[in-house]
């Protein structure tokens, strides 16, 4: 401790000389002294710049060359990469160096793919509950970033998942406000430790991609507040992103790129962000109004019909169309998050720097173990018994390794992909086996039993193999990606029929998903086990193998709802799906802000699996709650006891529902901790409740309502536990108390020493 109480004390002594002989070394470019505020740096540079470097900075470009629209990518961008931005070299502003995304360092498609450690989806993230977790693979993966010489990472997709057949919910942190804002702001926070920016999206509600450039959602300011942006808000707030990315969707009419309500108001003016605007690759529709309603930079061209940004946003600018304090506030603020996040005092290196691949791999393999669901668990197979004689492995490609999502978030693995000759080949592909086999994995530690594989494809075949077995693992995949929405919550192609057939055979049979969200389970009472390994990143083999042999013992809780059907959603069918290009249509969120659990409350409909499920290898019991009020802030502490035989997590969570006051559903998600303990152990634990969480948001006033009245406090396992008689609960009383936009209160009492 001593020790490093010195050393912080030596770096601070160092950091100061440095300030000194920076201020006196940047006399005649003041913004580079380190030693002011970004805000300010950011106004002296602005001063110096000629309109054309403004410019330049508000547009960019894809850094790759696009041969439908034959344009080639900047000379000076890294291959391959998503975008490139021309700074000013001689103000000493770097130029912007972009690459996606939220699982890792991707690449756009070609012979020059880099690659890169991918983390588990954003999903598995999410089903960590574990902030630490989040953070540290965001660390990792902004790490990664930096030593491929990228300086932006568009990292920190946050949409809420309305729409469990959403291509995209693997990216992103499932349904709930809370729970989801809390991991991604610690990822972005992750991210950002290396002096790198991360980019907070999709702003805002891109809950479905059939039509995602084209549709139009509708829904009022209240639940969008208490729901997609309320996941959003959280997020920037705990990770103080550098930069937002505005969505290709239009909401009550006007495009995410262009939306003054969005942009400014929300954004800018009540969330008080100081950082940039970026446009999603293609999102942009115009100039004037895209500029005057806060979008402060054009991304990837040529993806935008025109050239929005460049020589007319000139003109519009040289004819006050656009003011030019309005050029200068999308410049200052490119700037601000330049300084802010150390992208101009500690720029990239020109070339990549080496990788720890094996580090980074542990990373990912403790990312994934940490968030794979066990959804059922019944006839003793897992863990599985190293005295095992023959094991059956099905299905799933399991032989060569394990599925990830497609689209712009794809991160190229080392090895490359184990099942090139899957379709598509192309975007949204190529479709993605991580070369990490969980049947070698597996080999691996039954060095002395018969451990068999059977492609599936013949599920007659794979049921003949089942029935010599003793044990049967059957992987199922489900391929999601960016631009496209599934058709429906089965798994694809035969792999009901398959399980089905399998699990016949065999009752010791225990499924194991690769999905990008929530499927059904036609086959579900038929099996022993269920492991929802969502997709578990680029050491996915052998993470899956290690929690099933109790290596680590799983303690995922599901981050959304799994249905028992497509009808029991607010929008049984998808709006516009099968997509037909180009086609504008409305898609009503009347749900509102009851999304996921909150719509099954309040409908009374009883999902496959309940929002927070997870099993463990060992049993807990949670009791002594006790909740208080104080100075109007609600806390609750718990204890919750390993009661079985090995050490393992839960996943407290602690659910709010009002007594008399109403809100949109019965109950939230009101604080969760994961808490480890050893067999026998008990430990304490405690959340303290943001009051956004207990009120309505009003929006007239812009201010968060509570309302007078009982309040039950429950602890509970899942949603459903919550909802029941069983659940631990505590009343409390609560006055009426109000909040601003940010949840901060509104004190009614003057300040010292001011007059009234
Ligand atoms: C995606 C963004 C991504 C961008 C750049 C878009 O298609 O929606 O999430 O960051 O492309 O590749």
């Amino acid at each position: 401790m001593r020790f490093k109480k010195q050393i912080s004390l030596l770096s601070a002594a160092v950091a100061m000389c440095w300030g000194s002989v920076l201020a006196a070394e940047t006399g005649a470019q003041p913004w580079m002294n380190a030693q002011l505020a970004a805000g300010e740096r950011a106004d002296l540079a602005v001063r110096e710049m000629t309109l054309d470097e403004k410019l330049k900075l508000v547009y960019g470009y894809l850094g790759a060359d696009m041969e439908s629209k034959k344009t080639k990518r900047p000379e000076e961008s890294h291959k391959q990469s998503a975008g490139f931005i021309y700074g000013v070299p001689r103000l000493g502003i770097p130029h912007l160096r972009e690459t996606d995304a939220g699982l890792g360092v991707a690449s756009q498609a070609g012979p020059d793919a880099r690659h890169g450690t991918a983390l588990p989806s954003g999903l598995n993230t999410a089903a960590t509950w574990d902030l630490k977790t989040a953070y540290e693979g965001g660390a990792m993966i902004g790490a990664e970033a930096r030593a491929y010489g990228f300086n932006v990472l568009l990292a920190g997709g946050v949409n809420l998942m309305r729409e469990p057949r959403n291509g995209r919910n693997f990216e992103y942190a499932g349904e709930d406000p809370l729970l989801a804002g809390k991991i991604v702001g610690a990822q972005i926070k992750g991210i950002q430790s290396n002096r790198v920016v991360s980019t907070l999206k999709h702003f805002a509600l891109n809950d479905q991609e059939t039509n995602r450039t084209t549709l139009n959602v509708k829904i009022d300011d209240q639940s969008a507040r208490m729901s997609d942006l309320l996941a959003l808000q959280i997020a920037k707030e705990d990770g103080n992103p550098g930069s937002v990315m505005c969505s290709y969707n239009r909401v009550n009419g006007v495009y995410g790129c262009e939306s003054s309500y969005l942009l400014t108001e929300v954004l800018k003016k009540d969330w008080g962000f100081k950082g940039w605007v970026m446009s999603d690759w293609g999102a942009v529709h115009s100039t004037i109004p895209a500029a005057n309603a806060g979008l402060d930079q054009q991304s990837g061209m040529p993806f935008d019909l025109a050239d929005y940004f460049g020589p007319p946003l000139k003109e519009a600018v040289l004819n006050g169309w656009v003011p030019q304090a309005r050029l200068d506030d999308m410049v200052r603020r490119i700037l601000y998050a330049m300084f802010e996040h150390g992208v101009v005092d500690q720029p990239v290196k020109p070339a990549a720097e080496s990788i720890d691949f094996k580090a980074n791999a542990a990373v990912s393999i403790k990312d994934a173990q940490e968030g794979m669901v066990l959804l059922k668990n019944s006839g003793a197979v897992l863990p599985l018994n190293q005295s095992v004689q023959r094991v059956a492995v099905i299905g799933g490609y399991a032989d060569r390794g394990v599925m990830a999502g497609g689209g712009s978030s794809l991160v190229y693995p080392q090895g490359g992909n184990a099942a090139p000759e899957l379709m598509p080949k192309t975007w949204p592909g190529p479709v993605m086996i991580y070369p990490s086999s969980p049947l070698k994995a597996i080999q691996a530690r039954l060095p002395k039993a018969v451990v068999a594989y059977s492609d599936g494809k013949d599920p007659a075949a794979a049921a003949r193999l089942a029935r010599e077995s003793d044990v049967v693992l059957v992987f199922a995949t489900q391929w999601t990606g960016e631009g496209f929405d599934v058709p429906n919550l089965s798994l694809p192609g035969k792999q009901d029929e398959l399980i089905a057939a399998v699990a016949a055979a065999n009752a010791k049979t225990v499924v194991v998903l690769e999905t990008g969200g929530p499927v059904t389970m036609p086959w579900l009472p038929k099996v022993a086990s269920v492991l929802e390994a969502w997709y578990p990143g680029s050491s996915g083999g052998e993470a899956i193998a290690g929690v099933l042999f109790g290596e680590v013992n799983p303690s995922g809780h599901l981050p959304a709802t799994f249905p028992a059907s497509e009808a029991q959603l607010p929008r049984p069918a998808l709006d516009g799906y099968p997509e037909v290009a180009d086609k504008r249509f409305d898609v009503h969120y009347h749900e509102g802000a009851a999304v996921g659990y909150k719509w099954f409350d309040l409908k009374g409909l009883k999902p496959l699996f309940p929002f927070g499920h997870g099993l463990s290898y060992t049993d807990f019991a949670m009791s002594d709650l006790s909740a208080g009020v104080k100075d109007g802030i609600l806390h609750a502490s718990f204890t919750v006891k390993n009661v079985g035989r090995v050490a393992g997590k839960e996943v407290a969570q602690v659910y709010v529902a009002p007594v008399s006051a109403r809100w949109e559903a019965p109950k939230r998600l009101v604080g969760f901790q994961k808490v480890e303990a050893a067999p026998g152990a008990s430990v304490k634990a405690a959340v303290t409740v943001d009051p956004r969480l207990l009120a309505m948001y009003d929006s007239a006033s812009k201010t968060w309502k509570v309302a007078k009245g009982d309040y039950k406090v429950i602890l509970a396992a899942d949603a459903a536990e919550a909802a029941g008689s069983k659940a631990v609960s505590k009343v409390v009383h609560l006055e009426a108390a109000v909040y601003d936009v940010n949840g901060k209160p509104i004190s009614s009492k003057p300040m010292n020493g001011q007059k009234h």
